[in-house]
């Protein structure tokens, strides 16, 4: 047992929506214990100013300007980013999303696919190419042990833990709530891919969790307030036994204890930093 297990020198991680709120505050973090962050996001001015808090820091950071509904754009990042790493990609956190909130009668089917599209497929796509790459450098390193006989593939995977995949789901999930309908049914899409996949790439060695957060003050959550004229925060802060709501950094220590080794046993998981707003079990 050692801190050691939070170290990620020499690992590769890439984040969406790493260019504001929970998405950069991860980033910065998984920087700071060592990663070579590889930052994506439709906003490029974001991502720049995270990559230049992370190199601030003293990390090293690249960033990828792009849209996670879109699976090619998602696909050639992620290529370039394993390229860039001597064809390794260690840490994959499928963060990006959009807030929406519309009541079930009056929710029209072009909100529902722009958010399943963002909020799901865009989850989807990122972690269908990490997990992808994950497995052939697993298969890649068995060839190469293969050599010694007595070494088969499936031990080889069976030891290795430096396939860890994260993605962000919702409270919302847990709790439900009016103008949820869109918005929740994309995150609990997020939660069964989550679980699906841990079960189909645990046997190689890459494990894959879900965080789902309570309120977190975030540029998001600032604009829903503010757009929608609600007091959520206030509410949100009410209910949890702790008086308050979130931080980012509160959610990225969350992405940091389950990118690392620290988290090594931990798979298909839905880690719940919400303040205690909800307890299921
Ligand atoms: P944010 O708005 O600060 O950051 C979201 C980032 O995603 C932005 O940089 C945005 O440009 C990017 N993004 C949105 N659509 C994109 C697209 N199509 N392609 C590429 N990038 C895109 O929001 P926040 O709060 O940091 O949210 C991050 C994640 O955490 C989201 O998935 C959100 O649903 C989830 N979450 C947030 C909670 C909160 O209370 N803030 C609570 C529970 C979950």
């Amino acid at each position: 047992m050692s801190l050691k297990a939070y170290d990620l020198t020499g690992r590769t991680a890439f984040l969406t929506g790493a260019a504001s709120g929970i998405g950069r505050a991860s980033a910065l973090l998984l920087a700071q214990a060592g990663a070579t962050v590889h930052c994506a996001d439709r906003d490029a001015q974001g991502l720049h100013e995270t990559a230049a808090l992370i190199k601030e820091a003293g990390g090293t950071a690249h960033v990828h300007p792009l849209d996670v509904s879109d699976r090619a754009q998602v696909d050639e990042a992620v290529a370039a980013a394993t390229a860039a790493s001597g064809g390794r990609l260690d840490i994959m956190a499928a963060i990006a999303g959009i807030m929406h909130s519309s009541p079930v009668l009056e929710t029209r089917d072009e909100d529902l696919d722009r958010i399943l599209n963002i909020n799901f497929k865009g989850v989807l796509y990122a972690c269908q190419a990490a997990a992808r790459t994950m497995i052939k450098a697993a298969a890649d390193t068995a060839t190469h042990t293969a050599d010694d006989a007595s070494t088969t593939a499936s031990s080889t995977a069976a030891t290795s833990t430096r396939g860890s995949i994260i993605t962000m789901a919702s409270g919302a999930v847990d709790t439900g709530g009016p103008g949820l309908l869109c918005y929740g049914a994309a995150k609990a899409a997020v939660v069964q891919l989550t679980k699906t996949l841990a079960t189909e790439v645990g046997p190689h060695g890459i494990r894959v969790n879900a965080v789902a957060p309570g309120w977190i003050r975030t540029p998001m959550t600032h604009r829903h307030d503010a757009e929608a004229q609600t007091h959520t925060e206030g509410f949100m802060a009410r209910m949890s036994p702790l008086g308050r709501v979130g931080e980012p950094d509160d959610i990225a220590h969350a992405v940091l204890h389950l990118a690392s080794d620290a988290s090594a046993f931990t798979t298909g998981q839905i880690l719940r930093p919400n303040g205690g707003v909800a307890m299921p079990w």
